[in-house]
């Protein structure tokens, strides 16, 4: 085909069209096209505002939105024609209509491909928080599942990875529950700052036609609370700027680094030496050459999905640093990163929230690794405050009881008296009492503890949040 007649749309001031190669190099249309659904709304809209405004006849408006609607429904089917040659979504979408109906021509009246562009990619984002949102909260619910079941299941928290002090595992589903619901909460800031609209803003400073931008906006629900209009207010910004891309690809960067610390608890409490999970088959594959082995590989991708979630992030950054306001062709390549976050981030949800959906808690390996009293180390050192010693004392003849077992090779709790009240005379008869782990956790009582009572009362705000 010849190249000028493919360029109907800007090729009037070139007298040869791209080379081959060029087109290759500077098509957005294999990856763009999934904005088709975004760029035919955004052209309805555009259509409707520009017979409102009279640019446009009402005949006119409902001929190309018929031919929007028809190109859709073809899209959605499978039977659209993409041409790499018409470069992109928005230029593969406006010759199919002008091959279709003649009042197409007027359709780009008042409009640039940059601010149609930046409109497309706001309805995205709106799209794409949205979904992730609701992603997240699926995710979420399986833990609050996991968690009530498990409610008096305890295991030894960790601090430097090693065992640090008795905690419930719903205490710690609970703080994978918190991750997330930050990362729903970014979600939604990205959504609100998607929430306006850029048209009008034509390819750098509007136009000088009469245009209503107030009534795009409406049209394509850039709205605020109140339903009133959200125009962007400066065109060249509009046009230059990507901070939505990036507060996107930060949000999805952040959730994957929340799912990857969420995976490496998981691969470690199913390794042979914790077995505190074992995860379900449908998410672990074998080894080729090993029989015996179960690799939990689900959360391994988890954790290397994390990796390519940031360098998606840094690829928008470096893209912007140091470029010139305002629109610059560069711009097309803060696509790919974009959508391969929205597409792993939502798989990585689904796939975590499977992982977690499946896992098998070994209530005994748990029981017996929380047994150890030397969690209650700290618990100890509390009793001794309370027979009135200050802390700093306290912890340090409580270390001397613990250098004191290790050298009698006994347990903590099983010292005899006389030896522990070598290391402080306030060691009553009762001192063993500290070592009653229902008790230990009962007086984790206040907010954002441990003990059963807290559990109960975020189960409850978990439940009412999540519903
Ligand atoms: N495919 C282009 C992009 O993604 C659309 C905007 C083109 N604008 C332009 N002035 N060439 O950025």
């Amino acid at each position: 085909m010849s190249h000028t007649s493919a360029q109907a749309t800007w090729g009037g001031r070139f007298s040869a069209g791209p080379a081959e190669m060029m087109l290759k190099f500077s098509e957005s249309v294999s990856f763009d096209r999934r904005l088709a659904p975004f760029d035919i709304q955004g052209s309805k809209a555009h259509a409707a505002m520009l017979a409102h405004v009279g640019l446009i006849s009402r005949r006119e408006c409902r001929e190309i939105q018929k031919g929007l609607g028809q190109i859709l429904h073809e899209i959605r089917a499978g039977a659209f024609e993409w041409k790499t040659e018409f470069e992109d979504v928005h230029m593969n979408i406006e010759q199919a209509l002008t091959a279709r109906v003649p009042a197409a021509a007027r359709l780009h009246t008042a409009r640039s491909r940059n601010d149609q562009v930046a409109t497309d990619m706001r309805l995205f984002f709106k799209y794409a928080s949205a979904a992730l949102g609701e992603k997240l909260v699926g995710t979420q619910r399986t833990l609050l599942a996991l968690a009530e079941r498990h409610r008096e299941v305890l295991i030894p928290g960790y601090t430097h990875l090693q065992r640090a002090q008795p905690v419930s595992l719903a205490h710690l589903l609970f703080a994978w529950l918190e991750m997330l619901e930050r990362d729903r909460q970014r979600f939604d800031v990205v959504l609100d700052h998607a929430n306006w609209c850029p048209l009008g803003s034509g390819a750098i400073a509007g136009t000088t036609l009469p245009i209503d931008r107030e009534f795009t906006a409406v049209k394509l629900g850039f709205v605020d609370a109140k339903g009133r209009p959200r125009v962007t207010q400066n065109s060249m910004d509009t046009v230059a700027d990507r901070d939505v891309f990036i507060e996107f690809a930060a949000a999805c960067a952040i959730a994957g680094v929340h799912f990857s610390r969420i995976a490496e608890d998981l691969i470690l409490w199913s390794s042979t030496e914790f077995s505190y999970v074992s995860l379900p088959d449908a998410f672990c594959t074998g080894s080729s050459l090993m029989p015996q082995k179960k690799n939990p590989d689900s959360c391994e991708l988890l954790r290397g999905k994390s990796a390519r979630l940031q360098g998606n992030l840094h690829t928008l950054l470096t893209l912007t640093k140091g470029l010139p306001l305002t629109y610059n062709r560069d711009l097309q390549e803060d696509k790919p990163p974009v959508f391969d976050s929205f597409d792993q981030t939502a798989l990585c949800a689904d796939v975590l929230a499977g992982t977690l959906g499946g896992m098998k808690i070994n209530r005994e390996r748990c029981a017996a690794a929380v047994a150890d009293p030397a969690l209650l180390a700290t618990d100890l050192a509390d009793y001794l405050v309370t027979k009135g010693v200050p802390f700093r004392e306290a912890h340090h003849a409580v270390g001397r009881v613990v250098k004191l077992a290790e050298e009698n090779k006994v347990a903590l709790n099983r010292l005899p008296d006389d030896i522990v009240r070598s290391a402080h005379p306030s060691f009553h008869a009762d001192w063993k009492s500290v070592f009653d782990l229902r008790r230990a956790m009962a007086k984790r009582a206040g907010t954002g503890m441990p003990s059963p009572a807290q559990i109960k009362r975020q189960i409850i705000r978990w439940k009412k949040n999540l519903a």
